[in-house]
């Protein structure tokens, strides 16, 4: 069932490089509203685990080192058609296949450190957000 929600992070290399505001400005312009929000920090087990489909890749310790190198921003956030939507607007995985307009292609450094998470389906992003917040996080 669709829940018009998606889950995102604003990931460390975003928030190294001062881009913060800007992309939760984006996000805000784009017509999402923020249901959930918090600055924090993953622990090596909390990225293992959100990341666990990937552990058979060849990039997944890089991804667990690079996601827990700094502080990110997590959020629940509702739109009509949140999921597919947010991942127009965030674009290709690869910043370099991300199309002009999109968040990655304004902040991605690369294929891995690539700004912001979008989740891929309904199912993710309740999965995800629950992952993250507590339903008295919610508003
Ligand atoms: P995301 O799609 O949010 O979730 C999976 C992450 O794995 C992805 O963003 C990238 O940060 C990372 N990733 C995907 N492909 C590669 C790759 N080829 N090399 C390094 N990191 C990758």
């Amino acid at each position: 069932m669709a829940t018009n929600r998606t889950f995102t992070m604003l990931k460390p290399d975003a928030i190294e490089n001062g881009h913060m505001g800007k992309i939760i400005d984006m996000i805000i312009e784009a017509g999402f509203h923020i249901k959930a929000m918090k600055y924090t920090q993953l622990t090596e087990g909390q990225a293992k685990e959100f990341y666990a489909v990937h552990a058979e890749r060849p990039f997944y310790s890089e991804l667990v080192a690079y996601m827990t190198s700094g502080p990110i921003v997590a959020a629940i956030l509702e739109k009509e058609n949140a999921v597919a939507d947010f991942r127009s607007l965030i674009g290709s995985t690869d910043p370099a296949e991300a199309a002009e307009g999109t968040i990655r292609k304004a902040f991605a450094e690369s294929k891995g450190r690539n700004a912001v998470h979008g989740s891929d389906s309904d199912e993710n992003a309740q999965l995800e957000g629950a992952f993250h917040f507590s339903e008295a996080e919610i508003f």
